[in-house]
C-alpha cells in the first residue's frame, strides 16, 4: 500500500508499525511509548532484545521528555545538526522502557531530516522507536522498494519518500559519559562534532562497543561474500576468478575497469554513500559468489564509508 501521511499516522496510533523513509536510511517505524509496537519491531526485524532502538523525535523540544541530565554539548549539537543524521546518546527519562534502551541507562535520539518523517512524527506527536528497516544482519534500505522487497506483506504500509539522500546510517555520538564518543562513523564527522564543541570527541569506531549492533562485524553484509581490494589489485583477481569459473562482480571507483561485470559508484564520498546499499543489493541480487569491492581512499571523508565495507567483507 502506498500510504499517505495521515494513513501512517493512524497506522502508528492503533499501534502498528510502518516503513518510514528518512535521509539516511529507511526505518522500521512503531510507536515509541507502545511495548506492543516495539515488540513488533523487534519481531519483525529478528534482532536480539538486548539490542536498543534509537527513538526519533519531531522536535529537539521533545529532548527533555526522552533524556534526562541533558549535558550542554547535547543542546549545541541538537541546535547545529537537528533535525539531521546525528543521533545522540543521552541518559534516559525514567518513563522510557527497557524495550527501548535494551535495558541499559542511556536512550539514543534523534530528530530525522527527512520532510515526510518530520511530517509523520510531528503528525504523530510522540517518539517513533526505528531501526533501519531491514532483517537483522541486512543491509539497510535506501529505498522503499528495498524495504517491501525485504518484509513484503509483513509489513503492509511503506511510505515512498524516494532515495535516501544520505545512504548510510546516522553518526552516532554517546554523550552519556565523561566525554563525547562517536560510536559509529556517518556522514557526521567527528571531527566535525569536535570542531562545534570546541572539545575532543573520540572516534571509536574500531572500538566495538557491543552495544551497538551496527559494530558486529559482520553487520551489513550482502549476501554473496564480499573482498576489499586496492584498484591496482582487481585485475589480478578478476583474471584468477576467470581460471577458477567463479562468478564475481566488481563495486568500482568511478569507472569500472575494462572486462569486468559490475558498477561504478561516483568518486565523490556523499555520492558514492548515496548508492552504496543500492548498488550492493543489485549486484546481490544477479546472484555472483563473490563482489569485489574498490577500495576507498583513506581520507578521513570515506571513514564511515571503509567503516561499512569493512563489516560488509567480515566474515
Ligand atoms: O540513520 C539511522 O540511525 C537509522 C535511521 C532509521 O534513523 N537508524 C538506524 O537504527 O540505523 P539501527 O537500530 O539499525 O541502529 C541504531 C544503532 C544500533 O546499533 C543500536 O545498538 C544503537 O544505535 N543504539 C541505540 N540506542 C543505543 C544506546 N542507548 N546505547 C548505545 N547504542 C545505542
Ligand atoms: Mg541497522
Amino acid at each position: 500500500m502506498q500510504g499517505t501521511i495521515e494513513s501512517a499516522v493512524a497506522a502508528l496510533d492503533r499501534g502498528e508499525v510502518i516503513g518510514l523513509p528518512t535521509e539516511t536510511v529507511y526505518g522500521l517505524a512503531g510507536d515509541a511509548t507502545n511495548p506492543a509496537a516495539v515488540r513488533r519491531i523487534f519481531a519483525l526485524k529478528g534482532r536480539p532484545a538486548d539490542h536498543p532502538v534509537i527513538v526519533h523525535l519531531g522536535d529537539a523540544a521533545w529532548l527533555d521528555h526522552w533524556a534526562r541530565d541533558i549535558p550542554p554539548a547535547a543542546r549545541q549539537l541538537a541546535e547545529c545538526f537537528w533535525p539531521g543524521p546525528l543521533t545522540m546518546i543521552l541518559r534516559r527519562a525514567a518513563t522510557v522502557s527497557d524495550l527501548i534502551t535494551g535495558g541499559q541507562d542511556t536512550v539514543g535520539l534523534r530528530v530525522p531530516a527527512h520532510p515526510v518523517a518530520l511530517a509523520v512524527l510531528r503528525g504523530f506527536g510522540r517518539g517513533l522507536a526505528a531501526p533501519s528497516a531491514n532483517r537483522f544482519g541486512h543491509l539497510s534500505p535506501t529505498t522503499a522498494e528495498h524495504v517491501r522487497a525485504e518484509f513484503g506483506a509483513d509489513l503492509p504500509l511503506v511510505l515512498d519518500g524516494g532515495p535516501c539522500d544520505i545512504g548510510i546510517e546516522s553518526t552516532i555520538v554517546d554523550l552519556s559519559g565523561d566525554r563525547p564518543r562517536v560510536l559509529r562513523p556517518g556522514n557526521i564527522a567527528a571531527e566535525l562534532l569536535a570542531a562545534v564543541l570546541d572539545a575532543p570527541v573520540t572516534g571509536g569506531a574500531a572500538a566495538a562497543s557491543p552495544r551497538v549492533a551496527g559494530s558486529l562485524r559482520s553487520h551489513y553484509a550482502p549476501r554473496a561474500r564480499a573482498e576489499l581490494l586496492a584498484r591496482e589489485e582487481l585485475d589480478t583477481r578478476l583474471a584468477k576468478a576467470r581460471r577458477e569459473h567463479e562468478t564475481v562482480a566488481v563495486l568500482a571507483i568511478g569507472d569500472l575497469p575494462a572486462a569486468a561485470h559490475g558498477l561504478a559508484l561516483p568518486a565523490s564520498p556523499e555520492n558514492y554513500a548515496r548508492g552504496l546499499y543500492a548498488a550492493l543489493r543489485t549486484l546481490d541480487a544477479d546472484g555472483v559468489n563473490c563482489i569485489l569491492i574498490e577500495a576507498p581512499p583513506s581520507s578521513l571523508a570515506w571513514l564511515a564509508i571503509r567503516d561499512r565495507l569493512r563489516r560488509a567483507t567480515a566474515r
